[in-house]
C-alpha cells in the first residue's frame, strides 16, 4: 500500500514539474534557442567545423525569413577525450544548458556512447562525421546524421574492386566502431559482387609507428594487393608513411582510402612534398557536392572566414566544412517549421533520473526535452537546397542520392578519376546530369578514367602475387610405371612432367587469384598405384586434390568432384574377334531362303497378271509361246 502510494506521490509530483515547466511559456516564439555543439574542436577537422556553425548560426539570426525574430544560441563543448566516459560527462554537461539538439560528435564512437543519453533526454544529435553505418539502427532514433552513410562509401568501394576484377581484398583499420562497423558493411558489398576480404588487419585507435609496422609486415606477406584503408584522419596518413617506408608503395600494390584522406589533403593543403610522396598513386573517395552558385560564394567567403580566426595562415575547407554549415541550416529550417506548427520548447524532470535516490551526481539538472520527437520529425522532412545541393532524407533515415568524388594521388595535387552515385555507380560524368535518365548499372556503363597506380603505372595492377605465407595445396600424383607420358616423375627429382600436369599447369596459371601448391607423389615407383585409392586419401585429408590420368567412375564421383574430362575416350563397345567365312553369295544373307523363295514367286505372279490384262491389247504381247514367256520375265 506505501508502495503504491510513493507510486502515485511520485506520479504527481511529476506532473506538477512537467506542467510548471510548460507555464514558464507562453503561446509567444521564444527568444532564443540554444543548440550544443559537442566537437574535438583541437583537431584540424574541429577548428573549420567551429568556424562553418559559427558563420551558419550568424548567417540565420541575421535572416529574418528563418526563424523570425528567434535568435539561435550556440554552447559549446570540446570533446576534449573523444572517446568513452568523459564523453558522457561532457554530454550531460552540454544537456544541462537545455539544449533542443546537440551538433556532433565527431566520432562514431563517442556516438554510439552518447546516443542512449539522447534517447533518454529527446535531444537530437545531428552529426556529420560519424558515419558509422549502425548509427542508423533503430536502436537510436535521435540519431541524424547529416551527411552520407558510409554504407554508400564502402559499396563505392566495393563497385570499384569489381570493376577492376580485383576478386580479394585486405582491410586495415582500427578497431573501434568506425572501423569495425565500416569494414562489416564493406564486407557485406564484397560479398554481394562475389569479393571478399582475405585478411583483416585491425589497429588500436591512435596505433603507435611500431604497430603499424608490425601490422604491415603482415600485410605484405599475404596475397592480395589491393588495400583498403578506413581509419581516422588523425593517424591514417601515418599508415601511408609507413607503409611508404616498407616499400609497400611500389608497382603491384592498389591502395585505396576511405574519406579521412581526402579530408587530409584539403585541409592541411598545400601537403610537404614529403608527404605527398607518401601517398602517390593512393585511390581515394570525398563526398560529393555538386557545383552550384551557392557552394562557388561560400567557398570563396572560405578564406575571409578563416583568416584572423586562427591567426596562422588560412584552415583549407574540407567537405565537413560545408556539411557543418547545411547541418546547421537544417536544424534551423526545422525548427522554423516545428514553431510555425505551434509547438512549445518545454524541458521537464526526467522520472527515471529522480528515482535514483541520493543523486549525489546531480543529473536533476539534466531534462527531457518534451518536444524531442517532433523536432527530429520536422528535421527528417526538411526539403531545402543548401550549400551541399538538394538536402532531404529518404524515409529509411539517409541522404536522398547519396554520391562520392573518386580521387586519385598524383604528384605534388590530385586528379579526379570520376564519381560514384548510389543512382548509377561509376561514371565519368558528374551524378546530377544521371538523374534525368534511368539508372544504368550496366557493366558497359561504368567508368572512370586512367588511374596512375603506385609505381607510376597507369597499367591495372592485378591485385595478388604469390604468398610467402600461405599454406600450400598438396595436390598427389600418381609414380606411375606405364604410361609415364601422362604423369611421371622427373628421374631423381620431386618435380612431375606429362600432359596431366601440363594441363594442370595451365588452368592454375589462368585463375585470377594465386594458388600455391606442392606435388606429393603417391606409389612405390614399382607398380602402378590404384587410382581409387589415391582419390580416397583426398577425402581422407592426407591430400587436398589430385592430379593424373584417373578415369571418372561412378564410385570415385560419389568420394570428390571431378574436373570435366580432358582427354576424350569416347563411348566404345569392345567385342572379341570371331573369324567368318565369306563367299560370293555372300550378298544373299540379309534375307532367309524362305524370303527370296517368295519374292521370286511374287515376281513371277506380277509378270503373269500384266501378261494377262495386256496380252489382248498389245501387240508386244504376242506372238509365240516362248518370246511371251521371255516378256512375262521381262
Ligand atoms: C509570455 O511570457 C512572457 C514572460 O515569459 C511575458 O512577459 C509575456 O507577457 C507573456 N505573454 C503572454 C501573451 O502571455
Ligand atoms: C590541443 O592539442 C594539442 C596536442 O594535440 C595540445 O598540446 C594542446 O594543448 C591542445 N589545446 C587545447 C586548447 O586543448
Ligand atoms: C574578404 O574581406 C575583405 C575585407 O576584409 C572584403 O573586401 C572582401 O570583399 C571579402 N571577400 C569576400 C568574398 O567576402
Ligand atoms: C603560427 O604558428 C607558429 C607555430 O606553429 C608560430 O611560431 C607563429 O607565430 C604563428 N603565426 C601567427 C601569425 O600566429
Ligand atoms: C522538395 O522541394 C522541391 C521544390 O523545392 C520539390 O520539387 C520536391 O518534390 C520536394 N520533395 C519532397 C520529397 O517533398
Ligand atoms: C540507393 O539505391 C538503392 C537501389 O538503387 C535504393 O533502393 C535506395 O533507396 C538508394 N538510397 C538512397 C539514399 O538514395
Ligand atoms: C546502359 O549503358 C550502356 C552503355 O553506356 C548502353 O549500351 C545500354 O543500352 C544502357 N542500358 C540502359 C538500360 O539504358
Amino acid at each position: 500500500m506505501i508502495r503504491v502510494w510513493l507510486v502515485l506521490l511520485m506520479a504527481l509530483s511529476n506532473l506538477l514539474f512537467s506542467s510548471a515547466a510548460v507555464g514558464l511559456e507562453n503561446s509567444t516564439v521564444p527568444e532564443f534557442i540554444n543548440i550544443g555543439v559537442l566537437y574535438s574542436f583541437n583537431t584540424s577537422v574541429g577548428r573549420i567545423v567551429k568556424i562553418a556553425v559559427e558563420t551558419a548560426v550568424d548567417d540565420i539570426n541575421s535572416d529574418s525569413t528563418i526563424l523570425g525574430k528567434t535568435k539561435l544560441t550556440l554552447s559549446f563543448q570540446e570533446d576534449s577525450k573523444y572517446r568513452g566516459f568523459l564523453s558522457i560527462a561532457e554530454a550531460l554537461q552540454l544537456m544541462a544548458t537545455h539544449t533542443v539538439a546537440i551538433i556532433g560528435p565527431q566520432t562514431s564512437t563517442t556516438a554510439h556512447v552518447i546516443s542512449h543519453i539522447a534517447n533518454e533526454l529527446h535531444v537530437p544529435l545531428l552529426s556529420f562525421s560519424a558515419t558509422d553505418p549502425t548509427l542508423s539502427s533503430l536502436q537510436f532514433p535521435f540519431f541524424i546524421r547529416t551527411a552520407f552513410n558510409d554504407i554508400f562509401q564502402m559499396t563505392a568501394i566495393a563497385d570499384m574492386v569489381s570493376h577492376y576484377g580485383w576478386r580479394e581484398v585486405i582491410v586495415v583499420y582500427g578497431d573501434d566502431d568506425h572501423g569495425r562497423n565500416g569494414i562489416g558493411a564493406l564486407a557485406d558489398k564484397l560479398a554481394e559482387r562475389r569479393c571478399k576480404i582475405s585478411f583483416k588487419a585491425p589497429m588500436t585507435p591512435d596505433a603507435k609507428r611500431e604497430e603499424i609496422t608490425d601490422i604491415l609486415v603482415q600485410v605484405a606477406l599475404a596475397e592480395s594487393r589491393v588495400i583498403v584503408l578506413h581509419t581516422s584522419t588523425s593517424w591514417g596518413p601515418k599508415v601511408l608513411s609507413v607503409a611508404k617506408s616498407l616499400g609497400m608503395m611500389q608497382n603491384g600494390y592498389v591502395w585505396i582510402a576511405t574519406t579521412f584522406l581526402t579530408s587530409y589533403i584539403d585541409i592541411d593543403s598545400p601537403l610537404s612534398s614529403d608527404e605527398m610522396d607518401n601517398i602517390q598513386g593512393v585511390i581515394t573517395l570525398r563526398m560529393y557536392i555538386p557545383d552550384s552558385k551557392l557552394k562557388r560564394s561560400f567557398v570563396s567567403r572560405w578564406t575571409n572566414l578563416t583568416r584572423g580566426k586562427e591567426g596562422n595562415g588560412s584552415l583549407g575547407l574540407s567537405t565537413y566544412g560545408i556539411f557543418a554549415y547545411d547541418t546547421v541550416y537544417v536544424l534551423a529550417r526545422a525548427l522554423d517549421t516545428f514553431l510555425k506548427q505551434g509547438n512549445q520548447i518545454t524541458f521537464s524532470h526526467d522520472p527515471k533520473i529522480s528515482e535514483l535516490r541520493g543523486d549525489s551526481l546531480h543529473l536533476d539538472a539534466v531534462k527531457i526535452f518534451n518536444e524531442g520527437n517532433l523536432l527530429c520529425k520536422s528535421i527528417y522532412a526538411v526539403n531545402m537546397t543548401g550549400v551541399t545541393g538538394p538536402f532531404r532524407y529518404t524515409p529509411d533515415g539517409n541522404l536522398a542520392n547519396p554520391a562520392y568524388e573518386i580521387i586519385n594521388v598524383i604528384g605534388s595535387g590530385t586528379r579526379r578519376i570520376g564519381y560514384w552515385s548510389n543512382y548509377s555507380g561509376l561514371s565519368v560524368v558528374p551524378p546530377e546530369t544521371l538523374y534525368s535518365k534511368p539508372p544504368n548499372r550496366s557493366y558497359e556503363n561504368q567508368k572512370l578514367l586512367t588511374v596512375f597506380w603506385p609505381g607510376e603505372t597507369t597499367q591495372t595492377p592485378r591485385g595478388w602475387v604469390f604468398p610467402s605465407n600461405g599454406k600450400l595445396l598438396r595436390i598427389g600424383v600418381p609414380k606411375r610405371v606405364s604410361y609415364r607420358e601422362f604423369v611421371s616423375q622427373v628421374q631423381s627429382t620431386d618435380m612431375f612432367k606429362g600432359f596431366c600436369i601440363d594441363v594442370f599447369l595451365s588452368a592454375v596459371n589462368l585463375l585470377p587469384y594465386a594458388v600455391p601448391y606442392k606435388f606429393v607423389p603417391y606409389g612405390d615407383g614399382q607398380s602402378n598405384p590404384s587410382n581409387t585409392e589415391l582419390v580416397r586419401l583426398i577425402t581422407a585429408g592426407v591430400f587436398d586434390a589430385a592430379v593424373g590420368d584417373i578415369t571418372i567412375t561412378t564410385e570415385r564421383t560419389k568420394m570428390v568432384d571431378f574436373t570435366q574430362p580432358y582427354t576424350e575416350s569416347g563411348l566404345v563397345v569392345v567385342a572379341s574377334v570371331k573369324k567368318t567365312d565369306s563367299n560370293a553369295w555372300a550378298f544373299l544373307t540379309p534375307f532367309t531362303p524362305m524370303m527370296w523363295t517368295v519374292t521370286a514367286i511374287f515376281f513371277l505372279l506380277v509378270g503373269a497378271v500384266v501378261w494377262i490384262l495386256e496380252h489382248r491389247l498389245n501387240d508386244d504381247f504376242r506372238g509365240p509361246p516362248k518370246k511371251q514367256v521371255a516378256t512375262i520375265l521381262w
